[in-house]
């Protein structure tokens, strides 16, 4: 355990709104800030910062807690690497008296010390005249890299051995439990033993904006399977988070961006002299990826494989880098199935010329719809028109949508002004639609149900409010939190309906009679910054109201109470009538059997 005072500290040097404001450009709104939640995509900004009192929330997502849960979050860290990510920050030193606790987690610098230690390794082998001969081979015949390529992406190759690398990192001090939490290393379930994850393959590591090795993927030589093995998240490492190439393509790609599909198609465009090309790593693109993307570039061409499921990739790519409001035209290469084998086949200009001529992501997606209908026939005609004005409805912008109605118009012989009413009718109802799913939403967590943090809420909602007045108080006021302690309140953690209500107070109480006294903070260690997103709603909530004296927390915890109380007389009841209706059974049973 970090003790209370370096946490304090660290939350006083670490100011809230200068540590959200380096992620995210936060505005003046009153005595608070607010901004876009980096937690969810949104146009409108519902993501807000208190710094009365040092915490923020989201009223889109219910992302909420301290300045720690926000790295915890933001980094992807748990509560003991964020404390180190904040001190290190505020030039905090954290105290090292616990050694044994602070084993336990990896942080992620010792992480980024093992995985560059692991790529020189791997490094060592591509070059090993013997034990890289093959994949060596493969990398500059089959790929058909330059030396100069293969340094500057640090291209590695991981023998074909169950223990070479795993045994090098003991040797260079890493312990087991590192090698695993960097996965790097797994263990055998059989003999308990560390086994080396990454074998035979060529391996690319993953840097940062900031240099770290990140993570790595390795790719097998042949058609085995799976063709990639990518690290899964580990400490200060999130898929969602990272793009590949992102370390080179941050100096060129301030105006336009090249997203493609996979690590050689990323490879091979750099090596041609597109510096802007970045991909994501192993899964397709999410709405986080195009936030980070949002914050690099202007626009964004998308050149993804000419297969089908590159052009599925590249629908959700649209859509997702229209939410945030990026430009994206789309390449269709035709003649090959990839950027890598296209720049193989036909080089640099080649491409270049393709690029020119790529298509808006409204020509692309008409393309497809006038490709399903025979448009010289009224029937495809009318089809073609209703898909083709669907898609304009969705178009944020007016002025885009002016231009895609004459580009559809032209396309089908059709007026102008009549695809003009029909778009205007079907946005019409995407409005009304939205509306609706909005209220239905607002109905739906009212009523509790798909409660994630508080699952058990939905079963008893008056209980559960109940409970969200008694934490809101005691989190906010010492004096609460003394006169429940003290027995001036009535209520204890058996009281509590839900388990996540129970564990709350069961924190808050453990602090309140520990030596160290209550601290929001550290109630970080012990919840989810999920579960921490919720009290600070919790807080707020409360915060709003005129009245939060302790006749408000005497009236809950005796609903609390009564509630408890109906709940055991319910299930004596239940008992009961069981019993009754048990005895009613066998008597008829005699009955029959006396007949
Ligand atoms: P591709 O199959 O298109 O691979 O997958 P690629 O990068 O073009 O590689 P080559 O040209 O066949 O050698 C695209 C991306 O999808 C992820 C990888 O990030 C890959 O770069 N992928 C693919 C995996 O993570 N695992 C797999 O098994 C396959
Ligand atoms: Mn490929």
């Amino acid at each position: 355990m970090i003790p209370k005072e370096v946490i304090e500290e660290i939350r006083y040097r670490c100011d809230i709104e200068d540590v959200i404001g380096s992620y995210v450009s936060l505005k003046r709104a009153g005595s608070n800030r607010n901004g876009l939640c980096p937690f969810h995509s949104e146009k409108t900004p519902s993501f807000t910062v208190f710094p009365g009192t040092k915490s923020f929330y989201c009223f889109g997502c219910g992302a909420g807690g301290d300045v720690i849960t926000f790295i915890q979050k933001m980094e992807n860290l748990d509560y003991v690497a964020a404390l180190e990510f904040l001190a290190t920050r505020a030039g905090v030193t954290i105290p090292n008296d616990a050694p044994e606790d602070r084993e336990k987690s990896v942080s992620r610098r010792r992480v980024y010390e093992m995985n560059l230690e692991a790529a020189k390794f791997f490094r060592s082998c591509l070059f090993d005249p013997v034990l890289g001969r093959e994949a060596m081979q493969y990398l500059t015949e089959n790929r058909r890299l330059s030396g100069a390529v293969i340094k500057r992406f640090g291209l590695g190759f991981a023998p074909n051995d169950f223990g070479l690398l795993t045994k090098h990192m003991r040797s260079r001090g890493f312990t087991e439990e590192e090698l695993i939490a960097a996965f790097l290393s797994g263990r055998s379930q059989k003999t308990g033993r560390l086994f080396d994850l990454f074998r035979n393959r060529v391996m690319f590591p993953v840097i940062d904006t900031a240099g770290n090795i990140v993570a790595f993927g390795g790719r097998v030589m042949d058609d085995s399977k799976p063709k990639y093995l990518n690290s899964s998240d580990t400490p200060g490492f999130k898929k969602s988070r990272v793009l590949f190439g992102m370390n080179y393509a941050k100096e060129h790609c301030a105006e336009e961006l090249i997203l493609c599909e996979g690590y050689m198609d990323t490879i091979a465009m750099h090596a041609a002299g597109f510096g802007n090309a970045v991909a994501t790593l192993g899964t397709a693109i999410t709405a986080e990826h195009a936030r980070l993307i949002s914050r690099y570039t202007k626009r964004v061409i998308i050149n993804y494989d000419s297969d089908e499921a590159g052009q599925k990739a590249a629908d959700k790519a649209m859509r997702l880098l229209d939410e945030v409001g990026l430009p994206v035209r789309v390449l269709k290469l035709s003649g090959a199935k990839d950027a890598d084998e296209y720049l193989k086949l036909y080089g640099a200009d080649a491409f270049r010329t393709m690029m020119a001529g790529s298509h808006s992501a409204f020509d692309f997606k008409m393309d497809k719809v006038l490709s399903k209908y025979d448009v010289s026939a009224a029937e495809g005609k009318i089809r073609a028109a209703r898909e083709l004005t669907a898609l304009i409805a969705e178009t944020y912008s007016g002025v885009e949508r002016e231009l895609y109605l004459r580009a559809a118009s032209e396309r089908l012989g059709i007026s102008v002004e009549s695809l003009a009413n029909d778009v205007a009718r079907a946005r019409a109802r995407r409005i009304r639609e939205a509306k609706k799913k909005e209220s239905r939403d607002l109905q739906l967590t009212a009523r509790n149900f798909g409660d994630r943090v508080n699952p058990d809420a939905a079963r008893n909602p008056t209980a559960a409010a109940a409970e969200d007045v008694i934490l809101g108080l005691l989190l906010l006021y010492p004096e609460h939190r003394k006169a429940v302690m003290a027995g001036d309140v009535h209520l204890s953690a058996e009281d509590f309906f839900t388990e996540f209500g129970r564990r709350v107070f069961e924190l808050i109480s453990d602090m309140e009679r520990g030596s160290d006294g209550f601290s929001f903070s550290a109630l970080g260690a012990g919840l989810s910054p999920d579960e921490m997103g919720r009290l600070v709603r919790l807080q707020q909530d409360r915060q709003a109201l005129q009245n939060n004296g302790k006749e408000v927390l005497s009236a809950a915890a005796a609903v609390l109470i009564k509630e408890r109380e109906r709940r055991a007389a319910k299930d004596a009841g239940d008992w009961q009538s069981d019993l009754t209706r048990r005895r009613a059974e066998l008597q008829q049973r005699k009955e029959n059997g006396t007949k």
